[in-house]
């Protein structure tokens, strides 16, 4: 199996990115091939309908688009900004939804966050479940919230508590676990047949909920 994973924060010293490092440590000892993205190659202006109709998905959004089609399943470490989901992930999901076959349908997706406040950003992981789930995604059921973060790293990168340490292994592994057995049925290569019945399902969804205007 394949896992996409990147920390949602363009800041050099993210803590988010150290916490997506560690899943990826985790994931990959379970025999997972990773790619682990820099959030920065997914550099794109705001969403503008204008553009999207002139020029389709300019080239960070069209990157992310290509790394979710090359992958069975993607972890997100996402900082939560004013309670809620931060404007550049919301704003790459919003572009990269506007792909078709939708590239984030039947995707298997674990989400993360890190913040120096008591709540870890859990909140903000809620708030980042709805579109990702509204476009599709599979998302795991347990979340990873590290409050504290600022102090809870040591100097290697681990996490100093053993017991969050555990629990994210165990959050992780459980993760795998079940992308792994959701692949052969809703991700990965499929027949041309159940890919263009997939497609036709899809379709119908978004016609139906008029969530989306037509591509
Ligand atoms: C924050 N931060 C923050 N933290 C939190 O737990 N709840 C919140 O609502 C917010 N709101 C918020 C808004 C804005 C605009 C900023 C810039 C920051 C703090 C945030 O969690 C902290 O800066 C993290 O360190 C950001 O993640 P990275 O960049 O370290 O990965």
């Amino acid at each position: 199996m394949r896992v996409l994973a990147f920390a949602a924060s363009l800041r050099a010293g993210s803590l988010n990115r150290k916490l997506i490092s560690l899943a990826v440590d985790i994931a990959r000892a379970e025999g997972v091939e990773v790619d682990l993205s820099a959030f920065r190659d997914f550099d794109m202006p705001l969403y503008d309908g204008d553009m999207d109709a002139r020029a389709g998905l300019p080239s960070g959004a069209a990157e992310l688009e290509h790394r979710l089609r090359r992958t069975d399943a993607v972890m997100i470490s996402a900082p939560e900004y004013n309670y809620s989901i931060s404007g550049v992930l919301k704003n790459a999901i919003d572009w990269v939804s506007r792909a078709r076959p939708m590239p984030w349908r039947g995707k298997s997706l674990y989400l993360m966050s890190a913040s120096p406040s008591p709540m870890g950003g859990i909140r903000g992981l809620w708030q980042t479940r709805i579109p990702l789930e509204g476009c599709g995604a599979l998302v795991f059921p347990d979340m990873f919230a590290l409050p504290h973060a600022d102090e809870a790293f040591d100097g290697a990168g681990r996490l100093r508590d053993p017991a969050l340490a555990e629990r994210l292994r165990r959050d992780v592994v459980g993760f795998v676990r079940l992308a792994e057995a959701v692949v052969p049925i809703c991700g990965g290569a499929i027949s041309a047949l159940a890919q263009k019945k997939q497609e036709e399902i899809a379709s119908a969804l978004e016609d139906e909920s008029q969530l989306q205007p037509p591509a």
